[in-house]
């Protein structure tokens, strides 16, 4: 059944509007778990590719030991099914046979579900007619859920790795989403159009791991002459003092964006972890 016609469905069996909205809302929390949980079955548990070879390398190079868990897929109730399994720790030993252990630190490549909703219900305005540009897409879970949660027009996806693209593809057309999501297999730096015309762009972490700090540096310098259009909106992780600190660049903060301020305690829902709303950051560009 397409998504419509469930709405139709659902509409049908509802007395009233307020619990019209309310069942399409956990409706659409239902198809991203759906999408979370098939590309969870498609992917090996790190949810990496070995073609990802410079973050595979970056993370090796990080001084204590971390663990990949991609917070789209895996929530913290799958994370403690793992833990259970055996297949999965929060822990490790600091000195093999003791009891002395210390907390692994978790790396996600995407946004939670919390996050997801957290951006498309209190972050950002009314999406209707607006083009969504997501940088670095990867498995797509922005789309989808900019798909599900608002009424943008168009949501763009630009990956640089093709086996995430082929899989997000895989996604789009299994999920009917393609009438307003597209994925463009591509460098950003090379996609200045689609940076000039967007209202939205999304920037999760996008290239401290996957790019050195020269090219890391440039490609700032890149979207900072593109993301250009007056009063559009730029949503970064983490802020983007903190990405431009580490690097050496041209980009004038202060005469490009003025942050917006975020009120992180509006999401109510019992899955909010405060820390990471906090990471989120909306600017209005200048
Ligand atoms: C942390 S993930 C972001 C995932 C997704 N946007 C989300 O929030 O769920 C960053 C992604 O950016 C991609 N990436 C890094 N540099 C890029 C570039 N210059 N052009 C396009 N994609 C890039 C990486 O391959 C990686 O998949």
């Amino acid at each position: 059944m397409k998504l419509g016609d469930i709405s139709r469905t659902l509409a049908a069996s509802c007395e009233n509007s307020d619990d019209f909205d309310e069942l399409v809302v956990s409706n659409n929390d239902v198809v991203l778990r759906n999408i979370a949980e098939d590309l969870r079955n498609r992917l090996p548990i790190e949810a990496m590719f070995t073609s990802e070879h410079q973050a595979v390398q970056k993370i090796h190079q990080h001084p204590l030991p971390m663990i990949h868990v991609d917070a789209f897929l895996y929530d913290d109730d799958v994370v403690d099914s793992l833990c259970e399994e055996g297949k999965m720790s929060r822990s490790y030993c600091t000195e093999c046979g003791s009891y002395k252990t210390a907390s692994l630190e978790f790396i996600s490549h995407s946004f939670s579900l919390m996050e997801l909703k957290f951006l498309y219900h209190h972050v950002l305005p009314d999406l209707t007619g607006k083009v969504v540009v997501d940088v670095g897409s990867r498995l797509g879970a922005v789309l989808f859920a900019g798909y599900l949660y608002s009424s943008a027009s168009q949501l763009y996806g630009v990956e640089m790795n093709a086996d995430f693209c082929q899989l997000q593809e895989i996604m789009i057309t299994k999920y009917e989403f393609i009438d307003r999501v597209k994925v463009v297999h591509a460098d950003i730096c090379t996609q200045p159009s689609l940076l000039q015309k967007a209202d939205v762009v999304v920037m999760n972490n996008v290239f401290e791991y996957f790019l050195d700090r020269q090219e890391q540096a440039r490609a700032w310098e890149f979207i900072a002459c593109n993301v250009r259009k007056r009063g559009s909106l730029l949503v970064t992780v983490p802020s983007l003092e903190e990405s431009l600190s580490k690097l050496q660049t041209d980009v004038q903060l202060s005469q490009w964006v003025e942050e917006v301020q975020l009120n992180y305690d509006v999401y109510m829902e019992k899955d909010v972890d405060r820390e990471a709303l906090e990471q989120i950051h909306l600017y209005k560009i200048l």
